[in-house]
């Protein structure tokens, strides 16, 4: 049991580089760079029942992510989530078969301590030993804790109205916090800079190859999780984008193996109607996203104007026939208190956004009753409880 990890690839025009050597993006075309492992031969090495006897964490598929030697893998024990069915929810919309991922369950209660704790391990392997990491909020936290038991330096920069939990548990890790006056775009820009300037390694989602492999690994889960089967539609609240484009990309290593078989599942993303340029540019038929202007929602994690990997989640979201939509920040509010209600899921305000849009999807007709539907809840909504004393509801 180890990684298959072969090469890197341009995912603008396919050139290859070695793994062996700290990589960022592309150096031919500066867009994301892709791990690519050996599948030939792993398919070939190995049976896919061998993976449910493993401990149930994300390193479970080790084959298939990019820490070669296992003293480096960092591990908080991430991943292994639930994926639970939503029975109650289903009968409520008339489904035959809904189920939620709950990611709430990872260390610092969102699906970022996948991607952290795989690109962390990683950059520790080659040899780096500080960080930057720019972010709305999560992602943050996650590089304290994990970076924290790497025993390795890291300084966070996130919007100075990022969540009050995410700045907390960065300062409680022994983090560098910096507020920044501005998004995450501009966090970002600092963190570049500031990598630079004190040879620092820069984490950005996609802009280092890793943090999208660690993703990967809900859509491999899931497959496991149905019986080595893709469900009909995956709802995804939409930022950054890497987790549609890591599940899309688990499915294809899947199908390329032959460990699963049929159509990729319809990807969605659901964005706010604050902060929605992946929605416009799926509308307008263009292959690449432009800057939200003023972008705005309470949904801290989706806050994202400008996704640097807009082209690969337009291309998930076309490939597999899947849509994009907006819905507004009270309707999330409402849904954190329905799936807790309903399911006893405490859901962030991203995660309870996919309920808003499968809504929406089920009355447009576009999603129907039959399908074998996941929504992702990429967070724990106990982050974010204030947000439930000062919704509207409350004062309904
Ligand atoms: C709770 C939560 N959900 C969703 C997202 C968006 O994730 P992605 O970058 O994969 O689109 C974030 C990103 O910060 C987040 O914190
Ligand atoms: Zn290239």
């Amino acid at each position: 049991m180890f990684s298959y990890l072969d090469h890197l690839e341009c995912t603008q025009c396919g050139k290859t580089y070695p793994h062996t050597e700290l990589q960022k993006t592309s150096p031919c075309c500066d867009k994301v760079l892709f791990a690519r492992y050996d599948l030939p031969r792993l398919r070939r090495d190995l049976d896919r029942s061998v993976f449910a006897s493993r401990p149930d964490n994300m390193w479970r598929f080790s084959e298939l992510l990019p820490v070669l030697q296992p003293e480096y893998v960092l591990t908080l024990g991430e991943g292994g989530t639930p994926l639970l069915k939503a029975g109650n929810l289903a009968k409520k919309l008339g489904l035959r078969s809904l189920f939620i991922k709950e990611e709430g369950l990872n260390p610092t209660g969102t699906f970022k301590a996948r991607g952290i704790a795989a690109a962390v391990s990683k950059a520790q392997e080659l040899g780096v030993t500080g960080f930057t990491m720019p972010s709305a909020g999560n992602a943050a936290g996650a590089a304290a804790t994990y970076c924290a038991r790497a025993g390795l330096p890291v300084k966070v920069f996130m919007p100075k109205d990022a969540p009050l939990s995410n700045q907390k548990e960065s300062v409680m890790a022994g983090s560098e916090l910096n507020l920044v006056d501005g998004l995450i775009g501009d966090a970002g820009r600092i963190a570049v800079a500031v990598a630079e300037e004190q040879h620092l390694f820069d984490l950005s989602t996609l802009k280092e190859p890793y943090r999208a492999e660690g993703k990967k690994t809900m859509g491999l889960e899931i497959a496991l999780q149905l019986g080595w089967k893709m469900p009909d539609a995956i709802i995804y609240p939409t930022g950054g984008g890497t987790g549609i484009i890591g599940m899309y990309k688990a499915f294809q290593e899947l199908l390329q193996l032959g460990w699963i078989e049929g159509r990729q599942p319809k990807f969605i993303a659901v964005q706010p109607e604050g902060c929605q340029p992946i929605v416009r540019a799926f509308q307008e038929g263009k292959e690449t996203s432009q800057a939200w202007a003023n972008a705005t929602t309470l949904a801290d994690g989706l806050r994202v104007p400008h996704p640097f990997a807009d082209y690969l989640i337009l291309d998930a979201i076309r490939k597999t026939g899947g849509t994009a939509l907006a819905v507004d920040d009270p309707s999330m509010v409402d849904a954190m208190y329905e799936i807790a209600a309903s399911e006893g899921i405490i859901a962030c305000p991203e995660g309870a956004a996919t309920l808003v849009g499968l809504k929406r999807l089920l009355v447009d007709g576009f999603l129907s009753p039959d399908e074998t539907i996941v929504l992702l809840n990429t967070g724990s909504g106990y982050k974010y409880l204030d947000l439930i004393q000062v919704s509207a509801r409350n004062t309904a």
